[in-house]
């Protein structure tokens, strides 16, 4: 299948449409006296998967003119002092949002660490305030993959209101958030969601009835030919790093579709690498820049 083939779903594209919006934006307050957002991210330890997805989020603050902090620690650090680390960010007032990049070595408490970042600050939106707010339907920050697949899909034109969306895998940083998204009564939404896991009985019965397939479960090619509909609309959530002795870096990035069976009969479906991860980068910057203008949270 040719990389431009046209039912090819542009991640990349779309990400970088979005950031051309925020860069114009950032050149707009610049004038107007004010000051250029600012981003954090916590990074601890040396996973390769989680060293590059943080180096592209401060490549894009560059890129549309936000200031970038890089904090780095080993795998040792204890529980207390990177929760002294949340705080001093919490308190810092020239940071507008920051990350803790995640997974977390397994001696710290993951959630506690999120529960400790401020929600007008957790430009993740992993925080309970936040998906609280927006199962609510409240203005919240939303998290960047699940609201970057909504996104995708509106820009891409695909029609979702009335159709049945079939979400694979329950995590809390994308499956459980995208298929509460996508039920939402909203234009870009709408859909009859049915989310899928590990205990679902007859999965790939249930899958096949999708109009659109959402796969988020961290499982190489998973999602095969027999479990797709003629016409559905694929999101591969997937990037899974396998060895790969083609590659210069040693590896390539698997999603979760077995894409070379799958794509033939897919309505639009999106690549890995070159899809969703891009996307979730854009509204990472997208909600740093509205925790900056105090869009959700106003600003004391
Ligand atoms: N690990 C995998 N995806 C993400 C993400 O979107 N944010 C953070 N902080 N960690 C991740």
């Amino acid at each position: 299948m040719p990389e431009n083939a046209p039912h090819l779903i542009d991640g990349k594209q779309t990400a970088e449409d979005i950031k051309v919006e925020i860069a114009a934006e950032v050149a707009r307050l610049k004038e107007a006296g004010q000051k250029v957002p600012h981003l954090a991210a916590i990074l601890v330890g040396h996973d390769g998967g989680s060293e590059t997805y943080v180096r592209n989020k401060v490549l894009a603050c560059e890129r549309v003119g936000f200031g970038s902090t890089l904090l780095r620690f080993e795998d040792d650090i204890t529980e207390a002092e990177l929760l002294a680390q949340v705080q001093q960010l919490n308190d810092d007032a020239d940071i507008d949002g920051f990350i803790v990049q995640l997974p977390l070595p397994k001696h710290i408490d993951a959630e506690k660490v999120i529960e400790a970042i401020r929600p007008e600050k957790d430009v993740d939106g992993f925080h309970p305030t936040n998906l609280g707010r927006m199962v609510a339907g409240l203005p919240a920050l939303l998290p960047a993959t699940p609201s970057g697949i909504v996104e995708l899909m509106a820009r891409a034109g695909i029609k979702t209101s009335g159709q049945h969306a079939v979400v694979i895998g329950r995590s809390n940083i994308v499956g459980t958030p995208v298929s509460i998204l996508l039920a939402k009564n909203l234009e870009t939404a709408n859909c009859t969601v049915t989310l899928c896991h590990s205990r679902t009985k007859n999965l790939p019965e249930i899958v096949r009835q999708a109009d659109i397939i959402v796969a988020a479960i961290g499982r190489p090619e998973f999602v095969t030919a027999d479990m797709v509909k003629p016409g559905a609309v694929v999101i591969d959530v997937g990037t899974t790093r396998v060895t790969d002795a083609n590659k210069k870096s040693g590896f390539s990035l698997k999603g979760d579709v077995n894409f070379a069976e799958v794509a033939p009969l897919a309505s639009r479906i999106t690549p890995v690498p070159g899809g969703v991860g891009p996307m979730t980068i854009a509204m990472l910057l997208l909600n740093t820049l509205r925790a900056a203008k105090g869009e959700i949270y106003p600003k004391k």
